[in-house]
């Protein structure tokens, strides 16, 4: 077949004129049309196969399988519902790139009742050829431009304006709102657009403009406003095709097979780009010689060469460039052309459509191509008709074939053997060419018969549907200001934090002192840190925490040995009596006793009680006052070690030598202390939170002696009892705490510690729940429970391993029904509660190590901190948050922070056995 030159010229022609030779011979003549025309005749079982091969791109585009740039690109719209019909409001709609070299602006009113439509005011503008190949910030300041013309001269209440803009050019969304141009098509190429989120480059040049303030609240595809405008008679209307300028297809599909997107529910609306479609196997065949010469005379060679046999923007100029190529061979026109004909773009689309009518056809095809400087015989107008005919019907086949292929998709992922659906149908190839559409009806008949399609045209151009897709965008943006704002108060700056340390140092040095103080700064009478020497075998019991235990600890050369048996201790028990409490301590250790073959061994005993205790010395601590959910009856006030010893006494036949008690933060310290030297602090942050660290005896009033350290048992959960948090402390935490059973106890550990994060989270969800925000406002019985949300629930929602749809069945598994974005929301609140949590708990760090630091006199200290909990091991980003707090807060120490592997048992131990070895020593 012969070829093309770029402007429809064959080499040696002249550009104008008419042939010197003769013109063809009647028979030469039909033959010569016959083989240019049946080079746009497709076949049945090609249109097959670029359904099946289209079909195949698909799929595999939807696994997120690797594709050439080539084929089609599925690309997820964040739409995920088609309307409920009940969307409401006012909206401004700005059109870009669907119609040509044009923009459209509207005024949408959506009355949130069903079928009944108000029509939109909307007015057209020209861009100007310099704007469509200008700089992408010329283009977007002459859509502000557009938009305040419009409002002037169409007045709104200039309050609140929310924009929908529809924008069709293949780009990766990341929201409603956000959304990359991938590549310009259809003749645009703005430089800098590419790459750029568009709605920040609408944005910049509306406040660029500055006469509005619009807010552009979602961008849409023109297929998507398509079929979220179209009200069908029967069922939702599922797919949106466009044949405009370029041409597209939209549907839904189920989320849980498009890769990209991390949801497995419900369905999704997907952009398929089918214009780029370009397997050259099925594609080659049907492509003929005009349309190569298009390909390469566009501003985008051998990219969208599907939509190049489809689109409005090129059926024109494959009618003009037959028409040249039968003028210069002679069969038309006597053989003329002229330089309107040889022009690219003189042949405009809706003059295909004109010239096609079968009524007055005729007379446009003289009156047109007269204007375009021809003169026609008597048989040309018929050819001109036929060349029309079977650029048009090939491309309502090949259109067709595409569309069947979504068909057969909807079909798989529905596993539907036969489906009945609605396409909601747009753009000017088919409101111009009635018989475009009853070509690609037919076809689509013949080539998936199984399928009841009706096709529903689009009323006003897809603006309504991209104001109901900005109808649901704004209502998310509401949710979303709601939930910034509702988490606002846990967002902690840097000055607040160093306010937090500030009052910290203050509230340590007055306890210290003996002054009235939150923090009370209890003598542990732990007076040095292990230093490796220790031997023996210990037992030690371990109360306060998630679990109780009881220990045999082996203290030896070669190391050191434990032995542990966990227990539990029924809440019933925790808050019954004290009596009972003690006696069931005391039968776990001779179950254990028994269990090891220890029985009648009267083992030096270590005894970890992480509850506040004044010590007048190791083996004495009086309750101050339960904490972290204990509430046994005649405790506070009383020495625990004396409550144990009368236990043990009335379970007669036990012989217990209980030598020291000792908090989990001496016991965590201890135990860290045995391995590094330099730990000289110990921090908890699970079911509770709390501190130790040595001070220097001269500093603490309580105990007499000038030289030397101490340890000391901060409290520091009771941090903020006077009051002092009362700036940081939101509503949620007042809801916490007054359910609790030590309400106005422990302020500071009500926000950290792992007993009372899960219980912020639930109140902050029950108050969305209420606001409409999550949970479609609908409360439930199981957000009503008190501590359904355990901290474990914060530790795996916020790992980063999990995928959203995980998120979801951790929340689905405690009763709650929730969307993918309600997972999200959900998300977010665990995050800034636990991140507000790891702060505070850096903070308290911070006031420590620099007491330390300056205490010595230091420029510079390392130190290395004993930390155990839950809270602080499990939690993804909990460690990672406090080190960056001290480091913030402390820079001139340099902190390390240890975690204990063996409880504070080891460390319970630990402590006896420098007593018994001190004990041994005074014997001597
Ligand atoms: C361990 C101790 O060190 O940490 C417990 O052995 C202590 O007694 C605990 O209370 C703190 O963690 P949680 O998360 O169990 O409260
Ligand atoms: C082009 C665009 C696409 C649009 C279609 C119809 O193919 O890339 O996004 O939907 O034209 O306007
Ligand atoms: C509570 C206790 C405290 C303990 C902490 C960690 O705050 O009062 O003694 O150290 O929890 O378990």
């Amino acid at each position: 077949m012969e070829s093309i030159g770029p402007a429809g010229l064959q080499p040696g022609e002249r550009v104008l004129g008419c042939p010197q030779e003769g013109l063809p011979l009647p028979s030469d003549r039909s033959e010569l049309v016959q083989e240019c025309l049946q080079q746009f005749k497709v076949t049945r079982t090609q249109l097959q196969q670029i359904q099946a091969s289209l079909l195949d791109s698909m799929e595999q585009a939807l696994k997120g399988q690797a594709s050439p740039a080539s084929t089609v690109r599925m690309l997820p719209t964040y739409v995920g519902s088609t309307p409920h019909g009940t969307e409401q409001g006012n909206f401004l709609v700005l059109e870009l790139g669907a119609t040509g070299a044009s923009l459209r602006v509207l005024w949408v009113t959506l009355t949130g009742i069903k079928g009944h439509r108000v029509e939109p005011r909307s007015q057209e503008f020209v861009i100007p050829e310099e704007v469509v190949l200008g700089t992408g910030q010329q283009l977007f300041d002459f859509a502000a431009c557009c938009l305040s013309e419009f409002l002037d001269a169409h007045p709104v209440e200039n309050q609140g304006l929310q924009l929908g803009f529809s924008f069709s050019f293949p780009c990766h969304q990341t929201g409603l709102d956000r959304s990359t141009l991938i590549s310009w098509t259809k003749g645009f190429r703005c430089s800098g657009v590419e790459g750029q989120d568009v709605v920040q480059l609408l944005r910049d040049a509306i406040q660029r403009q500055g006469a509005y303030s619009i807010d552009v609240v979602a961008v849409v595809n023109d297929t998507v406003g398509t079929m979220m405008g179209c009200e069908p008679g029967t069922g939702p209307c599922e797919i949106g095709l466009i044949v405009d300028t370029g041409t597209n297809a939209c549907y839904m599909e189920e989320a849980r097979h498009v890769a990209a997107l991390d949801e497995d529910r419900g369905r999704t609306c997907v952009s398929i780009e089918w214009g780029s479609f370009d397997n050259d196997r099925v594609l080659g065949p049907v492509m003929t010689t005009f349309d190569h010469a298009l390909d390469q005379e566009s501003l985008n060679p051998g990219a969208q060469r599907f939509e190049k046999m489809i689109g409005g923007l090129y059926l024109g100029e494959l009618v003009r460039l037959v028409l040249a190529h039968l003028a210069r061979r002679g069969i038309l026109f006597g053989g003329c052309t002229s330089p309107a004909l040889l022009s690219q773009g003189s042949i405009r689309l809706e003059y295909v459509a004109m010239m096609e009518s079968p009524s007055t056809g005729a007379a446009h095809v003289h009156t047109i191509l007269q204007d375009l400087g021809l003169s026609l015989e008597a048989s040309d107008a018929e050819l001109v008709q036929r060349v029309c005919a079977v650029v048009c019907t090939r491309a309502a086949q090949l259109c067709a074939a595409a569309l069947a292929a979504v068909l057969t998709r909807l079909q798989h992922s529905r596993e539907q053997q036969t489906l009945q659906v609605a396409v909601a149908t747009g753009g000017q190839v088919f409101e111009r060419h009635p018989r475009f559409h009853s070509v690609l009806q037919e076809t689509v008949m013949l080539l998936v018969p199984e399928c009841d399609v009706s096709f529903i045209p689009s009323v006003d151009g897809g603006g309504r549907g991209v104001a109901m897709v900005t109808a649901v965008a704004a209502r998310l943006a509401a949710h979303r200001r709601l939930l910034e704002e509702t988490l606002a108060p846990f967002q902690l700056n840097t000055k607040q934090l160093e306010a937090v340390q500030v009052q910290m140092r203050e509230a340590m040095a007055k306890g210290l002192r003996g002054e009235t103080s939150s923090l009370r700064m209890l003598p542990t009478y732990v007076r040095a840190t292990p230093d490796g020497s220790e031997r023996g075998d210990f037992l030690a019991l371990d109360l306060g925490g998630t679990n109780f235990r009881v220990l045999l600890v082996r203290l030896t050369e070669g190391g050191v040995q434990i032995i542990n048996q966990v227990y539990s201790i029924p809440e019933c028990v925790a808050q019954g009596s004290g009596q009972q409490l003690f006696d069931h301590i005391v039968d776990c250790i001779v179950d254990f006793q028994q269990r090891q073959g220890l029985s009648g061994q009267s083992l030096p005993l270590g005894f970890t009680f992480s509850f506040p205790c004044k010590q007048v010395g190791l083996d004495q601590g009086i309750l101050l006052s339960w904490t972290k959910g204990f509430n046994a009856s005649d405790c506070e006030g009383h020495d625990v070690v004396h409550l144990l010893r009368e236990a043990i006494k009335r379970r007669q036949a036990v012989e217990l030598n209980v030598v020291a008690i000792v908090n989990d933060t001496v016991g965590t310290m201890m135990s860290c202390g045995y391995e590094d030297p330099r730990c000289e602090m110990g921090l908890i942050v699970g079911t509770g939170t709390n501190a130790c660290y040595m001070e220097e005896l001269q500093n603490v009033v309580d105990v007499a002696g000038e030289s030397g350290q101490m340890c000391i048992n901060m409290e520091w959960g009771a941090f903020g009892d006077d009051g002092s948090l009362g700036m940081l402390s939101t509503c949620f935490d007042t809801s916490v705490d007054q359910a609790s059973i030590n309400p106005g106890k422990q302020r500071f550990e009500k926000m950290i510690s792992g007993m009372y994060l899960g219980e912020i989270v639930r109140h902050i969800l029950l108050h969305l729940t209420s606001v409409g925000v999550l949970f479609r406002g609908q409360q439930t019985q199981c957000l009503q429970t008190r501590d359904i949300f355990k901290t474990k629930f914060l530790s795996e929602i916020e790992s980063d391993s999990l995928a959203l749809r995980q998120v979801r069945t951790i929340l689905e598994d405690l009763g709650l029904p929730l969307t993918s974005d309600d997972a999200l929301m959900v998300l977010e609140v665990c995050q800034a509660v636990s991140r507000r949590a790891a702060q505070l708990c850096g903070a308290g760090v911070a006031a420590v190590v620099e007491k330390i630091r300056e205490n010595r006199g230091l420029e510079e200290l390392t130190v290395s901190v004993g930390v155990d909990g839950t809270l602080y091991k499990l939690h993804p980003h909990f460690s990672s948050l406090v080190t960056a707090t001290v480091q913030e807060l402390a820079p001139r120490c340099k902190v390390i922070f240890l975690q204990s592997e063996d409880g504070s048992g080891k460390g319970a131990a630990l402590v006896t056995a420098v007593a018994c070895r001190l004990a041994q020593k005074t014997r001597v």
